[in-house]
């Protein structure tokens, strides 16, 4: 493929190359001097019409570490402001001889729409609802390190799964590898047609937790929310938020991952997400690895 839109647009021989070039990207990374020069003749334009830290900077430093150049923009400084439109945006920027966008919109389907209008390869960071496939990516890299394999591990992803790209592109990416996924959370924010994709659903979060291998704690997307997704905020705490005394209740040692921004005390406490059970922070490392690969092997289909 020529850009990477969604998880469902890529098969699992080519999520294990985009695992295999990661773990050689993770080396790299971890030496002294972490750069390659991989993307030298490349441009990358990282353009955000939404806001992000993790993302944002995780794509930047992969570029920078194969060594292509680097633009940035974000949407609340631009002429966005002034009514330019995304086509006329995206291809004045391409003027500047951009090779590759990396694109984060509020809009599900934004970099499809994108990919059918500009000449340049796209990547996406998070399109509205619809896909976050390097987060999706970064997740199941991170799980086959601490587990050894994704196949065959019982994953369950808790809370807003109704508001959440990193819920489908996570669904998506462990099928392919062959995990059992779950969804947890209360039923006003669990689309009915999830079940469609395959995975089992669960409204109580302690069958949830003695089911599986990993705990995936998605953030409450409290900017989205009004009465009628109850329950909110400490109500949604008590039913499904995961605490050190629920961690510890269980027979076994669960994985415990969140992809980030947490609203602590809400979804997780501190006690958990700070726990040697978390792997938050390891998602976060190996997001580098997982982008400088990705950005690698699409660069690697261009012409150039
Ligand atoms: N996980 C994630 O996408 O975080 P950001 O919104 O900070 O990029």
């Amino acid at each position: 493929t020529r850009h990477l839109l969604g998880i469902k647009d890529i098969n699992l021989n080519d999520i294990e190359l985009i695992f295999e070039t990661a773990d050689n990207f993770k080396e790299v990374i971890n030496r002294p001097i972490k750069k390659v020069p991989s993307l030298r003749d490349i441009t990358i334009a990282n353009i955000f019409f939404e806001n992000s830290t993790r993302t944002k900077l995780s794509f930047e430093l992969a570029e920078k570490r194969l060594s292509a150049d680097v633009v940035n923009f974000a949407a609340s400084s631009s002429s966005v402001s002034k009514g330019e439109t995304l086509i006329d945006t995206v291809n004045n920027i391409l003027a500047m001889k951009v090779d590759m966008v990396v694109m984060r919109h509020p809009y599900a389907g934004a970099g499809q729409f994108l990919s059918r209008h500009i000449n340049a390869q796209i990547v996406n960071a998070g399109d509205g609802a619809h896909e976050h496939p390097t987060q999706a990516l970064l997740d199941a890299f991170s799980i086959r390190e601490k587990l050894g394999d994704v196949a065959g591990k019982k994953v369950v992803i808790v809370g807003d799964i109704l508001h959440s790209r990193v819920a489908i592109s996570n669904i998506l990416c462990l099928q392919k590898l062959g995990a059992e996924v779950m969804v947890c959370g209360p039923t006003t924010l669990i689309p009915k047609h999830i079940a469609a994709l395959g995975v089992k659903v669960e409204h109580d979060l302690m069958k949830a937790l003695n089911w599986c291998d990993v705990a995936n704690m998605l953030r409450i997307q409290l900017e989205r929310m009004d009465i009628k997704y109850f329950p909110t905020g400490r109500e949604y705490s008590m039913m499904y938020g995961l605490n050190k005394q629920i961690l510890d209740s269980l027979d076994k040692e669960i994985v415990v991952m969140h992809p980030g921004p947490i609203n602590r005390g809400v979804e997780i406490t501190s006690d958990v997400a700070d726990s040697k059970q978390s792997i938050i922070l390891n998602q976060v490392e190996n997001g580098v690895a997982v982008r400088m690969a990705v950005l690698y092997l699409l660069a690697s289909q261009n012409d150039k």
